[in-house]
């Protein structure tokens, strides 16, 4: 036997610095390379599967053909180290740090308050900084694209984008230098803008970029490369094999001796394979070397393009073809040059084979389409014979043969190829339907000479449309033709099953429409000689909106507020914009989380293991098998919990772990049954896949609300409650209408997932809890209850979360329970950090919610009487359901006085994964309904749904219908003034007129008000305390109980401190929020945090003002530090603490009357959209928001909180559809889950903070701002709905319809009742949403 060949050395840079490993593993991830072993943390771990963008990094390679050195982001979670083999990576470590010198890249975009909670910013950090190796003056357009592959949840992207615009040409003409012609004059408000008008920040003080200060590329990687090119590589791992060959030979043998080898490029289908489906390789071939795959050929009749080549390089040689050929060669090449350039995201492109892409043969390619229909070859190696072969044919044969190379031919005169796709997001996402469509006339003529039509998205293979083309060929290309054709389309595709049927269908009709559109006015536009005469008539101005694209530049926004007194003292910092205390240190990737906690000694990894039924008594958990595993130190049942099994809340049991034979059943799919504690991760994963649990269905679960409603499945209370004699009211108005919306759940999204660390102290039974949660003092109870300890062993240690939007509280809590228990079991560290598709799973969302509503209202639009029934769905558990049915319910009223209101809720107990709370806290859904009400009444009366909206309004002194009196003044003032800044008026008339003159493009506008209460209707909720040490050397050191997740709590903290103590910002510290330091608190929630913490810490600092009193009078003309070195000589205490006793605020239901809430934030918002009726896309072209948030404590954060909650508002009322068919959960991550991204921003956001208002009820007159401006998102769903109702208008259907939220492109498309969507029958779509 042939001795095996050893493995070879590893190598490659990163940051500069050599890393070589003589035994690598070729299944680590660099990801984790990075993280585990050099302990670059600043590199996060968002979602493991190439979504996100957290994880980019710059990966430069020696090109030995060109001899180039090439940059390029990538994401390093799919990346495995023997794919970077000779490559230098840059980290976000690698380009600057606060210690020694910041790069202008984590510079700008932290002082332009890009980085909130800051697990996305190393991202975007790295994808700008790539962008700007490449392109150091990139336009804006260059911009966006680089940042598309990357989310942030927290920001909404404005700020990230204004940071990376000072880079940009056209910023560097227009940053506040008074040019006519620059960029910001494109806004019109920015002209009224006064000069003197304080800003968010200035960008002349920013460190300018200067190329030559980056890291070289190593000179020692050129010459191994050179040297080492011809040589095999093998990287031997313990189960896997990586062979990277040189010659074509070589790989074609490989092939043929590993037939299960899969071939490995980028790895974007290979690496979630094997993360996410468990697949296994003992061999792995990585055909890098083989240059006959990377080779390009011109030939007289098309070009032949490497098959390893990336889609960004096809996409580059494309477009270098299409500048440099004739334009009716080029048609195949523009197509699939705006075909890539939407595919996934840059990271993804710029490492994804094209061969990778077409040999996969997924559903969702975006190239083999587009390649079917423009007869391309594939030059391929089968049982060692090179042959040329259509496209199709191997896409059927699928991985069969071996890709070398693709020919793309040229198309010729009378030739269009188009390319379409519909995506649930506009970028970064697989498109739903993708559609190939090419046509040849006859010469001279409008005779179809051929036609070809492929569809992708409906299985592996792009489908053929060969009846509806036969129906076409031979004949003039007209409405006549076109209009049988699509009937045969329909026809030809009647039994295609898939989700979401009926749009599909009526997609395929409208992008065959849309192809027609383009024919027509191509053929014109064309103007070619052959041509001439043969279309006379014009394209209708009309109908050409059918092919126009939507708009996509984005414009600078406004950000309005006020500037502070005159009189205020220089070093006083409360009311300026100053920037979130941790954002440098975030941009550089130095900001700690709790997954970058360095590895404790002995430390293990839990994973837990879910049921994989929905309702099911468990007979048996069998961990035989997972105990004996590698690595694995225990399992975790419920057996080994010491104390109390389960949490109680609302009087409902809620075990940690489904119980064997005890509680006896499961519940949902995805409930928690058992835990695996291992030395690794890796290891706690394949022994937790070797769990055998056996159930025993049991019948009937219940998965809709309206199953649990017939069933009477619900949790206690229900909420009611009523003002006025509603039956009375019904039976005098003038009219009475009844309408239902259904609004999906949410998931959080946070970027960083749930995390945490339990370190037993050694002794005394004592526990250090490492967390990202929002309410410490909750998981120090609950650890404790579940260890059987006192709480004062117990401490909690929050320094930050990556993101937590009421995620993570309740949840969490019962995380950090079993990992105690681990941790108490086995006496060592443990580490729990979940998968995004773990957390996803697990911890549940918002509530989905069914409104119903009855309104009665007379002819002049006043409305008398509403009822309103709220039925949310709580899953499998009571969580903290009652109380989000409470704060809807309290919310229904929004804006409006209505005289005669009654408002019911119910939580509905179903066999779906518990919710919980989440930002808004039922208020988002409630309003909704209020609002979707109003729009109906508007669309019965047949007026606009503002002047409904402002009939029924609160004005002046009011009282809720829980009669609870507040003055509605500053409502009326936001409503007024976001009228006036939004033009709206005018934009009213002018979103008529271009309806008017546009068929298949309507524009919608809408004016939304909110009115949110402040606070935790729970009185005892409402407190917090803190805790300040003054330090000899005069430096200050707050804790307060405020968890900092990105809302910049900290920041306002350290204000408020530097404020009360008269000391600058740079001497207050504040480290982390613990339970050791300040007990008791209630949770960062509620929109609350700064109005409770903010009053205790002033408190606490006045105290220590007072002490220091008498020294001061002394000398008052010395220094802090001589002041504080005086008092520790005179033995004064430097430590006080301050404890605010919030609002008592309560509401007796019974008596349906109460206060809540101390105060209400106001705000309005105005949204201005584009639909594509023809598709149900849309993009947002101009937001308005003015808010009254009393006097800011900090512009730039409030702002931050307001653009942000907006934006999660419109993913939730827009893109986010959480998937789940019986109960089982289909979104596991951001590829099937769409969080809004780049492209969804409006395309001009402009904020203005209501001036001169006060508040008597909070911290320096500043309102609570978290999460009120979450529901304005809604907004751009009733333009939306407004753009709807507008096509309606053109297939004459004028009465109120259903837009259920979000209003995806599918929801949208239906709801326009075109022609097309009105010719396919509807079916019993089997769409996967369960509410
Ligand atoms: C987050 C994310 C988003 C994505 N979005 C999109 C999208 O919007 N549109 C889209 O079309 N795709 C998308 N993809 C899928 C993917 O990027 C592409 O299909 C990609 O081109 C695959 O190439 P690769 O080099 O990464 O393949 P690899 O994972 O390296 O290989 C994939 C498979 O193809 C085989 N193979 C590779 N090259 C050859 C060859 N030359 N001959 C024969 N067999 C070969 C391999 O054996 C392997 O089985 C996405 C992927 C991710 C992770
Ligand atoms: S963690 Fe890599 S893309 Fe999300
Ligand atoms: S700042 Fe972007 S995810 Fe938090």
């Amino acid at each position: 036997m042939a001795e095996q060949k050893k493995s070879d050395r590893l190598y490659f840079f990163v940051n500069g610095n050599k890393v070589t490993e003589d035994h690598a593993d070729p299944e680590t991830t660099l990801l984790t390379y990075l993280r585990e072993k050099l302990k670059l943390t600043g590199t996060k771990r968002g979602c493991g599967g190439g979504g996100c963008g957290t994880c980019t990094v710059m990966v430069s390679k020696y090109q030995p053909s060109s001899k180039e050195i090439v940059h390029f982001a990538a994401n390093s979670c799919l990346l495995f180290i023997c794919q970077v083999h000779g490559a230098a990576i840059t980290t976000v470590e690698g380009i600057g740090d606060t210690k020694t010198r910041i790069h202008p890249v984590q510079e700008h975009i932290a002082k332009a308050h890009g980085s909130q909670c800051g697990f996305c910013t190393p991202g975007f950090v790295m994808s700008m900084y790539t962008l700007l190796r490449n392109e150091p003056q990139p336009k804006m357009d260059n911009i966006l694209e680089a940042l598309s592959g990357n989310l942030c949840r927290c920001t909404g992207y404005r700020p990230i984008l204004d940071g990376c615009r000072t880079f940009c040409q056209e910023s560097n003409c227009c940053q506040n230098n008074g040019d006519s012609d620059s960029c910001l004059s494109k806004n019109e408000n920015i002209d009224k803008l006064d000069d003197d008008a304080p800003k968010l920040f200035n960008a002349r003080a920013f460190a300018p970029l200067d190329p030559t200060q980056e890291l070289i590329f190593p000179p020692e990687l050129i010459r191994l490369e050179t040297e080492n090119a011809q040589e095999t590589l093998t990287f031997r791992g313990e189960r896997v094999t990586w062979v990277s060959p040189v010659s074509l030979e070589e790989l074609v043998q490989l092939r043929k001796d590993n037939p299960d080898a899969p071939l490995v490029f980028g790895c974007t289908i290979i690496g979630p394979l094997i993360k996410f489906r468990r697949k296994e390789y003992a061999v792995m071939i990585s055909p890098m070397r083989v240059h006959e795959l990377f080779t390009v050929t011109h030939t007289p009749d098309g070009v032949w393009v490497g098959a390893g080549l990336t889609m960004s390089e096809v996409k580059s040689l494309l477009q270098r073809l299409v500048e440099e050929l004739p334009f009716e060669m080029t048609e195949l090449f523009r197509a699939l040059v705006q075909q890539i350039g939407q595919l996934a995201g840059p990271q993804i492109r710029n490492v994804a084979s094209f061969g990778g892409n077409i040999a996969s043969a997924r559903s969702t390619s975006d190239v083999n389409p587009i390649l079917a229909v423009g007869n391309c070859t594939l030059r391929v190696v089968s049982a060692g014979e090179t042959r040329e072969i259509p496209v199709t044919q191997m896409v059927s044969a699928k991985e069969k043969d071996l890709i070398i190379s693709v020919f793309l031919p040229h198309t010729t005169t009378g030739e269009l190829v188009r390319a379409f796709r519909q995506a649930p997001r506009k970028c970064n996402a697989f498109a739903t339907i993708i559609a190939g469509m090419r046509v040849l006339f006859n010469e001279g003529t409008r005779e179809v000479q051929d036609l070809r039509i492929y569809w992708g998205g409906f299985g592996p293979t792009p489908v053929g449309a060969p009846k509806t083309c036969a129906t076409i060929i031979g004949r003039l290309w007209d409405d006549e033709t076109l209009s049988q054709a699509y009937d045969v389309l329909l026809e030809e595709f009647s039994t295609i099953s898939s989700n979401e049927v009926h749009f599909r269908r009526s997609l395929m009709l409208s992008l065959l429409f849309k192809f027609h559109l383009e024919v027509q006015h191509r053929l014109r536009e064309m103007d070619l000689p052959v041509f001439q005469n043969v279309i006379t008539d014009d394209l209708p101005a009309a109908m050409q909106s059918g092919i126009k694209s939507l708009p996509k530049d984005i414009q600078p926004g406004i950000q309005e507020f006020q500037g502070v007194p005159e009189d205020q003292a220089e070093w006083d910092s409360v009311g300026h914009p100053i920037m979130h205390r941790s954002a440098l240190s975030q941009a550089t990737g130095e900001a700690v989380y709790c997954d970058d906690l360095p590895i404790i000694d002995n430390e293990l990894f839990m994973v837990v293991v879910t049921s994989d039924e929905i309702f099911a008594t468990l007979t048996d958990i069998d961990v035989t098998q997972a105990r004996n595993a590698r690595g694995v130190a225990d399992v975790i049942t419920s057996r080994d919990i010491p104390g109390k099994k389960v949490r109680t809340l609302y009087g409902y049991k809620e075990e940690l772990l489904a119980e064997n034979k005890v509680l006896l059943c499961v519940s949902c799919y995805g409930q928690m049954v058992c835990a695996v504690v291992a030395d690794s991760m890796t290891n706690a994963k394949r022994a937790a896949a070797l769990v055998k649990i056996t159930y025993e269905k049991l019948p009937n679960p219940v998965f809709t609300v309206e199953e649990a409603i017939e069933r009477e499945e619900f949790f206690e209370p229900r909420r009611r409650l009523e003002r006025g004699d509603v039956e009375e009211a019904f039976a005098n108005v003038d009219h009475v209408y009844e309408g239902e919306i259904r609004i999906g759940g949410q998931d959080h999204f946070y970027m960083e997932t749930q995390s945490m660390l339990v370190v037993p102290v050694g002794e005394e039974r004592e526990f250090n809890v490492f967390i990202s949660c929002q309410w410490p003092s909750l998981t120090q109870q609950a650890v404790a209850e579940t260890l059987d300890i006192p709480l004062n062993r117990v401490t909690c240690h929050v320094k930050r979360m990556g993101g937590a939007f009421g995620g993570k509280l309740t949840k969490t809590t019962i995380l950090a329970c079993i990992t105690a228990v681990a941790a108490w079991k086995t006496k060592r560290a443990v580490r729990c950090v979940l998968t995004r598709g773990e957390d996803m799973l697990i911890t549940g969302g918002r509530h989905p919610v069914i409104g119903k509503y009855k309104v009665g209202y007379m002819d002049n639009g006043k409305i008398l009487a509403a009822e309103v029934e709220y039925c949310a769905n709580a899953g499998n558990t009571v969580d903290e359901s009652p109380a989000v049915i409470e704060k809807m319910i309290c919310h229904c009223d929004n804006a409006y006085n209505i005289p005669n209101l009654r408002a019911s809720g119910s939580a509905y107990k179903t066999n779906m994964p518990s919710n919980t709370s989440c930002r808004g806290f039922g208020v988002p859904q409630g309003i909704l309904v209020i609002e979707n009400m109003i729009s109906d009444v508007a669309c019965k009366l047949g007026r606009p749904a503002d002047q409904i909206r402002e009939i029924n309004m609160y004005n002046g002194p009011s009282l809720t219908h829980y009669k609870f009196p507040f003055d509605s003044e500053n409502l009326q003032l936001c409503w007024e003034e976001c009228k006036k800044r939004s033009n709206f008026r005018s934009r009213c008339w002018e979103v008529s007129l271009f309806n008017q003159r546009n068929r298949w493009k309507k524009k919608g506008i809408s004016l939304i008000p909110i009115k949110f209460g402040v606070g935790f209707s729970e009185s005892f909720l409402n407190q917090a305390g803190a805790l300040v040490h003054i330090y000899k050397d005069g430096s200050v050191l707050v804790s307060h109980c405020g968890a900092e997740m990105g809302q910049g709590i900290h920041t306002k903290m350290q204000q408020v401190a530097s404020k009360e103590l008269g000391v600058p910002l740079s001497k207050v510290h504040i480290s982390e929020t613990s339970t050791a330091a300040v007990p008791n608190d209630g949770p960062s929630a509620a929109s609350f945090g700064t109005d409770a913490n903010g009053e205790a810490v002033k408190l606490a600092c006045q105290t220590l003002y007072r002490r220091l009193e008498p020294i001061r009078q002394q000398s008052p003309n010395s220094a802090w530090e001589l002041w504080i070195d005086d008092a520790y000589k005179q033995k004064i205490s430097l430590s006080a603490t301050g404890y605010h006793r919030g609002p008592d605020s309560c509401m007796k239901w019974d008596e349906m009357e109460g206060q809540p809430y101390p105060y209400f934030t106001y705000g309005v918002c105005c949204s201005e959209v584009e639909l594509d009726c023809l598709t149900g896309d849309y993009m947002t072209l101009r937001t308005d928001l003015v808010l009254d948030i009393g006097r800011s404590i900090n512009p730039s954060v409030d702002i931050g909180q307001i653009e942000g909650a907006f934006m999660l508002g419109l993913g939730l009322y827009t893109t986010e559809k959480l998937n789940f068919s019986k109960g089982k959960l289909y979104s596991w991550g951001p590829s099937q889950y769409h969080i809004p991204a780049v492209c969804d921003m409006p395309l001009q956001f402009n904020v203005y903070l209501l001036p001169n208002s006060t508040n008597p009820h909070a911290i320096y007159s500043s309102k609570g701002v978290g999460e009120p401006s979450l529901f304005l998102g809604s907004s751009v769903f009733f333009a939306i709905k407004d753009a709807v109702a507008a096509a309606r208008v053109d297939s004459s259907l004028f009465e109120p319809f259903r837009l259920d939220s979000p209003s995806t492109p599918e929801n949208s498309c239906v709801a326009c009742a075109t022609s097309f969507t009105q010719k396919v029958p509807v079916n019993n779509d089997v769409s996967r949403n369960e509410f």
